[in-house]
């Protein structure tokens, strides 16, 4: 990753006011690729624009997003993102911060407010501009890197579980790819919403981190196939995608919810579609109902999550916290397809530590 050398802070002004630096420090991606293309740039910080709130980030974190966005794969990424160059220069969609600009027409929200929520890019920077409609207050007690850490994997997993699979008290639950973002998630909100068992499917390096978030029982896929295995689930979270239709429908119960989040990345074109489309065919005879979908940020499901983050019924599984010039190794962990929890990113001069591991 190239770091340009910073220039001095020039004292602020317009739509910001006066406080905020008229540069700041951001991870770039200038062109599609690996991650060697992010550079270390100073940039013009943001102007806050109507609807929206310039935020002074504290902490962002590292999503399968970034990558896909980074690497423009599947390539259908590209007729929405830009077809040659990326059209989002700054990486990084969580974000946790303190308000330092308010736009025209935003109620709710006033300077100094500590909030989280998810953007739409730009968060790997010192300050980042963010639709005031997708954010919610951050209550007291919870720390930047936890909150900075939560919303778009966070978001998925509850969205998952509580919208889609319309979790129920003692329903017996299956997640598959248990040990990244979203499954250390789904674990916890899980357990918060009353499942009863919790099978997680990871290897067995991250067994421990899934039985301490909360499952009842953990298959190494590398030891263990979670189809051979058995065993009837009321709720199957799909992280991974890697199994057949007939493979998922042995081993649903009757009335079971299948909730597909991701599938195999196999088609260059089309990345895990063909593959969702295969499942949702193969269980639409099944007594069983698919549900394929895309989080999207609300201020209620964030507020949902905050509660839990206060209640300490949530405790993000953050493996390390890196600075911005080591976003590209976040992001690389994510590429490699491996990786326990989640990377936080936290600009330079809001050196945080990892909140405590859940209990
Ligand atoms: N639908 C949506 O709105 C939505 C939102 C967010 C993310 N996603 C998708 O969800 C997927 C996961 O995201 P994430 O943030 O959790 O990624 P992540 O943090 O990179 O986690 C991926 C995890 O997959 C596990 N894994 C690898 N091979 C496996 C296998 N054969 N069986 C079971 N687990 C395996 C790894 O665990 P080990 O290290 O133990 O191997 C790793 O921890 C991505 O494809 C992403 O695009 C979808």
């Amino acid at each position: 990753m190239s770091v340009s050398p910073p220039e001095s802070p020039a004292t602020g002004s317009g739509r910001n006011g006066g406080s905020v630096p008229a540069r700041m420090t951001a991870v770039t991606a200038r062109a599609y690729g690996n991650v060697d293309v992010l550079a270390i740039e100073s940039l013009p910080t943001p102007d806050v624009t109507p609807g929206k709130l310039l935020v002074r980030v504290m902490a962002s974190s590292a999503n399968a997003l970034d990558w896909r966005l980074l690497s423009g794969t599947p390539l259908m990424v590209r007729l929405i993102m830009g077809l040659r160059t990326p059209k989002r220069l700054i990486p990084g969609a969580d974000v946790a911060g303190i308000v330092e600009a308010v736009g025209a027409g935003v109620s709710g929200f006033a300077v100094g407010d500590a909030i989280f929520g998810e953007s739409a890019g730009g968060a790997f920077a010192d300050y980042v501009v963010i639709d005031a409609a997708i954010v919610a207050l951050l209550p007291a007690g919870v720390d930047f890197v936890a909150a900075g850490a939560t919303p778009v994997a966070g978001l998925t997993a509850l969205q998952a579980l509580r919208t889609h699979a319309a979790i129920k008290v003692g329903d017996r639950v299956l997640i598959n790819g248990a040990a990244g973002g979203v499954g250390t998630f789904a674990i916890q909100i899980a357990r918060a919403l009353g499942a009863g068992e919790i099978t997680a499917v990871c290897s067995a390096e991250n067994a421990e981190q899934s039985r301490r978030l909360g499952a009842t029982r953990v298959i190494d896929y590398r030891g263990e196939d979670f189809i051979a295995a058995g065993g009837q689930y009321d709720v199957a979270l799909d992280i991974r995608g890697n199994r057949t239709a007939a493979q998922i429908r042995s081993i649903l119960a009757p009335g079971a919810r299948y909730v597909a989040v991701s599938g195999p990345m196999t088609n260059r074109l089309l990345g895990p579609l063909p593959h969702l489309l295969r499942m949702k065919l193969g269980l639409a005879r099944a007594d069983a109902s698919f549900h394929q979908f895309t989080a999207a940020a609300t201020p209620e499901d964030l507020a949902y999550l905050a509660a839990l983050l206060v209640s300490g019924e949530l405790v993000p599984a953050i493996d390390r916290v890196v600075g911005l010039e080591d976003a590209a190794g976040a992001i690389a962990q994510i590429a490699s397809g491996h990786g326990a929890g989640k990377v936080a990113v936290v600009p330079g001069d809001r050196p945080q530590q990892p909140p405590d591991a859940a209990a």
